[in-house]
């Protein structure tokens, strides 16, 4: 399978690339020689694509994955005042889609061996105020919630996933966003597995929250793009965003997602070359995601002396990044500040090496040698 990106440079020296299969352009060129940019059919053909690929019922596309986040969060009654708890580690998109809604960051802990959310991180900063837990499903693990789940569901608290990263993960044998017990997010943002330049989708647990989705994604507006085209008035019944995914970008996704089976097998395997060279590399801890079950985005490790060993790697043009600072130590979050010991420790360790389907197993070891001079 070759990548046809022009812009290629040497694999290891970028941390996330987009992969291209080759009927993209194709697709972007039909809908460009259509006229019609705006959601459309593709859209729609594309969310057919995603929704027999889940096992799930229905998909709303939107914008990007901060969209279908905060959207997902104003479906699931979050607003004002509200408090959504969530890791701590993860994009700083995460909480500013809860801000967006007017709701508070409770910020939690995560485990040290996957950064993600388990049960306890949950009880542990729960609070009267708490309406959302928001799991973020690091590099492409499945976070499951199962134990906590009636006692969540009795205290009225709505999971919503930021499932990001795991696009085509399972959790036991489904894929996430059909395990039915939370509403999940996908991004398909440019270094996302599966990519439409930009864009995102969220799957709804009800026809009732799927049409609240798609009337939010377009400015409130109660009548389909279809209907509108032939009526001479529409309604607008609620908030609204400019969310839609265009069909330039839904064309992107469609020539994508035919391909989703190698790109699964792929990215298994350089995860799996990855830990084999690093296994007797003993200042490295590997963050785990479970890569049997899991489609990985990330190979993040954690190693000491994080900032001269990500200079060290960067100064031979490798491709290192930090993922993530911890949202609770930003400026625009300190308000919402407390003490997270294990997230702390994590943001001055965790370094992502050079992880898309570029990469070969040669290029792995390359890094992997790299780091192991760097950590002498
Ligand atoms: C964990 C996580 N959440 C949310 C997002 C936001 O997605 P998007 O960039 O599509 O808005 C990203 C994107 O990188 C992410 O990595």
């Amino acid at each position: 399978m070759s990548d046809l990106n022009p812009m290629a440079t040497a694999p290891y020296a970028q941390n996330g690339r987009p992969f291209l299969y080759g009927g993209e352009l194709e697709g972007i060129a039909q809908v460009l020689a259509s006229g019609q940019y705006g959601h459309g059919d593709v859209t729609e053909r594309f969310e057919r694509a995603l929704t027999g690929f889940l096992g799930v019922e229905d998909v709303v596309a939107v914008a990007s994955g901060t969209a279908a986040l905060h959207i997902a969060l104003a479906v699931a009654g979050i607003g004002r005042g509200d408090e959504v708890i969530v890791p701590s580690m993860t994009f700083c998109a995460t909480v500013q889609a809860i801000r967006a809604c007017g709701a508070r960051p409770r910020f939690a802990e995560v485990d040290p061996d996957t950064l993600c959310l388990r049960p306890q991180d949950v009880m542990e900063a729960l609070t009267p105020h708490t309406r959302a837990v928001l799991p973020v499903l690091y590099g492409g693990r499945a976070v499951d919630l199962s134990d906590i789940r009636n006692e969540l569901e009795q205290r009225k608290i709505a999971i919503v996933e930021d499932a990001a990263h795991a696009f085509g993960s399972h959790r036991g044998t489904v894929r996430v966003g059909a395990t039915g017990d939370a509403l999940t997010c996908f991004s398909f943002g440019p270094v996302k597995t599966l990519t439409c330049g930009q864009g995102g989708a969220l799957v709804p647990r009800n026809p009732e929250q799927a049409a609240q989705a798609r009337r939010i994604r377009l400015l409130g507006m109660a009548e389909s793009s279809a209907e509108r085209a032939c009526s001479t008035t529409y309604h607008v019944e609620g908030v609204g965003l400019r969310a839609h995914l265009s069909q330039i970008n839904a064309a992107i996704g469609l020539a994508q997602i035919a391909h989703f089976p190698a790109l699964e097998a792929q990215r298994k395997e350089l995860w799996r070359t990855y830990v084999a060279a690093l296994d007797d590399v003993r200042e490295v801890r590997l963050v785990d995601v479970d890569v049997h079950r899991s489609v990985p985005t990330l190979c993040a490790v954690r190693v000491p002396e994080r900032d001269r060993v990500f200079a060290a790697l960067r100064a031979h043009g490798i491709g290192v990044g930090t993922h993530y600072p911890p949202n609770h130590l930003q400026p625009a979050f300190h308000r919402w500040w407390r003490p997270l010991i294990a997230t702390e420790q994590i943001g001055k360790e965790i370094l992502t090496l050079p992880f898309h389907q570029k990469m070969t197993s040669q290029d792995a070891r390359l890094v992997t040698t790299a780091l192991r001079e760097a950590l002498r």
